[in-house]
């Protein structure tokens, strides 16, 4: 069995299971899959999900938290409402001052995590494009130091590549615990890494 075509069945597979369970996109799979082994998201908690569109983790989120907790998804992008009223949303660039004043205001005090898939658009060209992911994941990690409580948690995208490691030790500086990830539903030879953040230092 080709390598190309194992992938393509794998992918597929995600696919076909998305649209089967309502998902609006495959990468629910990948918060599924992480959350049931790090336990980052639990009922009642206050969670704010960076680069959300289509709305694929603020459906997984919204499970978990229950009623009893809030979503509040950002995007450049718009994404189609949900039906739960405890589902926020902002429309903008969260590298902005005045979009993260809004995410406070929103959510009204700290959050209990930070998720982010969020990826910027891409050139084509290897270097600006590192560059460019790396300095989404400054910003993630900036925003997060910003908003989460005291033994907060963070899940964000990275990719392996100059920069990866130093993003890596400033997470250390913040989290109790840090670990590096892949779900089994990201592809294997990509460069996409999951950093999480488990138990915020705060202040
Ligand atoms: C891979 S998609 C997220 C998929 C999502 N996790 C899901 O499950 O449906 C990445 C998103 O990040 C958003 N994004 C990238 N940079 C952003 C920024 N600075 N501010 C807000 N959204 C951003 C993009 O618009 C895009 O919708």
């Amino acid at each position: 069995m080709g390598k190309r075509w194992q992938v393509e069945k794998k992918k597929e597979h995600y696919y076909k299971s998305a649209k089967k369970e309502n998902y609006r996109s495959r990468a629910s799979y990948k918060l599924q899959q992480l959350n049931k082994k790090f336990r980052i998201i639990k009922k009642g908690d206050v969670v704010v999900d960076l680069g959300a569109a289509p709305g694929g983790w603020s459906q997984v989120a919204l499970e978990r938290v229950e009623e009893e907790g809030v979503v509040l998804g950002v995007d450049l992008q718009r994404i189609k409402p949900f039906a739960e009223d405890n589902f926020h949303f902002i429309q903008g660039d969260f590298t902005r001052d005045e979009i993260q004043k809004s995410i406070t205001e929103k959510i009204g005090g700290k959050a209990d995590v930070v998720i982010s898939d969020a990826s910027p658009s891409l050139s084509g060209i290897k270097d600006i494009d590192q560059l460019r992911i790396m300095d989404l994941g400054e910003s993630v990690l900036k925003i997060s130091v910003n908003i989460l409580k005291d033994q907060g948690n963070l899940l964000m995208k990275s990719f392996q590549g100059p920069g990866y490691e130093e993003l890596i030790k400033k997470l250390k500086t913040e989290f109790k615990v840090v670990k590096t990830t892949k779900p089994a539903s990201s592809r294997k030879k990509s460069a996409e890494m999951y950093l999480i953040g488990m138990g915020f230092k705060g202040y």
